[in-house]
């Protein structure tokens, strides 16, 4: 064999071991090391370069040199390509271990189903639209205006103290407020809505409260205001001994007892009767106070109105005999799949 094809046959070993280096290393940084290994300057086509100068055949010296490029090329253009597969395999890997699996509990098929106080919530609207109410929403965050002023409680009315307010700290200390009961949207239903008013209004409230087995800081009321020309207490007492019978049923009666609300004249508290004798109490209501009708634009002296405003978790409490309201939000499923 020729000198100069001996060292075309070393330029091809050192070709082949360089590329069945690249292929074994698995990850980029070995990649690399194992590139400079039969590239950089100890490598064996470094040392066949070097010795190009010492061939004095010149056609022999040209195909060598050829050769020799053409590996280094051949190498890097391989270096290249493994980068390219190495990283997306990397990625694969990657977003492989992050997944999260949301076939895992397809075997169970557990149906979920709402809570016992959505379900209530749900059921209060169904009723009352069957009786021709509408349904309105106010927000949760609300203004000392709409929450006490609006309702004939001015500033510094004793009875502003009964509802334990949370304050929020925006605009003017005392300005705005978790809203205390859903009696605000009454006001906002007003000055919204053509007359006359059918609406339900159902929410969330919030009171300064410690939890115990029948009051939480944070509950549900459901509003209701009718207001039309000729509205009397008698259509009050009607439309919640209605209401009764149709959300707990026949063997259910309700009776108003004298009562007081800055926001309705003359006011009352409902109770209601179960099949077993025992009466519950369960909201608040009575004629719109004219200064309520006048603070959402409605003329007194043209319409009358009544009101109603009742707790939803403590309606669910006594459908499902629940003993004590903190279960229904200590969030144990063992309580809540029981309805
Ligand atoms: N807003 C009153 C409360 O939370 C209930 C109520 C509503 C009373 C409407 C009368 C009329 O206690």
């Amino acid at each position: 064999m020729s000198a100069a094809s001996q060292q075309l046959a070393r330029v091809d070993a050192a070709l082949t071991a360089a590329r069945g280096a690249l292929r074994s290393a698995s990850d980029v940084e070995s990649l690399r090391r194992a590139a400079n290994e039969h590239t950089g300057k100890t490598s064996e086509l470094a040392t066949l370069k070097a010795s190009i100068g010492s061939i004095d055949d010149v056609d022999a010296k040209r195909s060598i040199g050829r050769a020799i490029n053409e590996a280094l090329q051949a190498i890097d253009a391989d270096v290249q390509s493994r980068i390219v597969e190495l990283e997306s395999a990397d990625l694969d890997a990657r977003m492989r271990s992050e997944a999260i699996d949301l076939t895992e509990h397809l075997g169970v098929r557990r149906r979920g189903h709402a809570h016992i106080v959505t379900q209530a919530w749900e059921r209060l609207e169904d009723v009352f639209v069957g009786m021709g109410f509408r349904v309105a929403e106010g927000p949760e965050v609300e203004t000392d205006f709409f929450n006490f002023t609006a309702l004939n409680m001015p500033p510094s009315h004793p009875a502003r103290s009964n509802f334990d307010t949370l304050f929020v700290d925006h605009g003017d200390p005392g300005s705005t407020l978790l809203r205390t009961h859903t009696s605000p949207v009454q006001i906002r239903v007003m000055r919204e809505w053509d007359l006359p008013i059918y609406a339900v209004m159902p929410g969330r409230v919030f009171r300064r409260d410690t939890p115990d087995a029948t009051h939480m800081p944070v509950f549900h009321q459901i509003e209701g205001l009718v207001i039309d020309k000729g509205i009397t207490f008698a259509h009050l007492a009607g439309t919640i001994e209605s209401f009764t019978k149709a959300f707990f049923g026949s063997d259910f009666t309700s009776r108003l007892r004298p009562s007081y609300f800055p926001f309705t004249e003359p006011s009352a508290e409902f109770d209601i009767r179960r099949a077993d004798g025992r009466w519950i109490e369960l909201g608040g209501c009575g004629m719109v106070h004219p200064n309520v009708l006048r603070a959402g634009g409605v003329d007194p002296d043209e319409y009358t109105g009544f009101a109603f405003g009742f707790g939803i978790d403590r309606m669910a409490k006594e459908r499902h005999a629940v003993a004590d309201l903190r279960d229904m939000y200590a969030n144990d499923l063992r309580f809540v799949r029981q309805f």
